[in-house]
């Protein structure tokens, strides 16, 4: 289905109720392509189609912030020609959608270790995050040489110098003082975590924030998710009862 469609879905969605902030794990890829007797880039590819319409759709539907795992500190260790293209594609994304981030009020912003990508690929995310950071629309998130271990190893490690230097009483390290030092520091958790193409993990994403998160798994493949199912999992989020560990009354 093109990204154009007007859903017959969509209007039911109660805007009072929209997750402020929506993160994704895009899984699947490979197997969509192996499915095909193709080529795992050939997945990738289409897997970055799925996300320009589900960035599309977040905008239309007046999503605040979307969170994707584009590439994990692991994904380091696949094999250097897959490494190489995952980087060429997301350097195309950054520059074919430059454009469609500045006229529709996207600000984009990199979470993860950004300083391990080429530095084409750097210098091309640096250069988007600076031409939309006044944007004040969709917040784009994308999680690049992300891992939630070593996010959180950088939070001790800068908490524990301020203690040392006499900054912070460890007496007042506080949740919140610790979610200011992540990555994430500037966003409220993600309320809805989707995972596509069925894995029952998290993978190393976001382990920190996801403490209260509402959870969905989706068995479709990336490069088969779209709008549709999308709105889905929105309308089935505002079904739920969220407790924070509460009862329900
Ligand atoms: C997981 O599929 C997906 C990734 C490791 C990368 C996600 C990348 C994209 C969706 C495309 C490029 C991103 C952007 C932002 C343009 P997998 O390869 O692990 O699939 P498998 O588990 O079926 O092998």
């Amino acid at each position: 289905m093109n990204s154009n469609t007007p859903s017959v879905v969509s209007t039911d969605l109660n805007p009072e109720k929209l997750p402020a902030h929506v993160a994704i794990i895009m899984d699947g890829n490979g197997r969509w392509a192996k499915k095909r007797l193709l080529n795992r880039i050939k997945g990738h590819e289409k897997g970055s189609e799925t996300v320009r319409t589900i960035v599309r759709t977040c905008r239309e539907i007046g999503i605040p912030i979307l969170t994707l795992y584009a590439f994990s500190t692991e994904n380091w260790q696949r094999p250097k020609s897959e490494v190489t293209a995952l980087m060429s594609l997301l350097k195309k994304f950054l520059e074919s959608e430059k454009t469609e981030m500045l006229d529709n009020n996207i600000r984009l912003n990199a979470i993860g270790q950004t300083e391990r990508l080429p530095e084409n690929v750097r210098k091309t995310l640096y250069k988007t995050m600076d031409l939309t950071k006044k944007n004040d629309g969709l917040r784009l998130n994308l999680a690049l040489s992300y891992g939630g271990r070593s996010e959180i190893l950088r939070m001790v490690k800068q908490i524990a110098i301020k203690v040392k230097d006499g900054h912070i009483d460890p007496d007042l390290i506080t949740s919140e003082l610790i979610s200011e030092h992540l990555y994430t520091g500037d966003m409220p958790d993600p309320d809805l975590l989707i995972r596509t193409s069925g894995e029952m993990r998290i993978s190393n994403f976001l382990l920190w924030q996801i403490a209260y998160t509402e959870i969905c798994i989706t068995d479709t493949l990336w490069p088969d998710f779209g709008k549709d199912e999308f709105v889905q999992i929105l309308k089935d989020y505002q079904r739920r009862e969220r407790r924070f560990g509460r009862t329900g009354s």
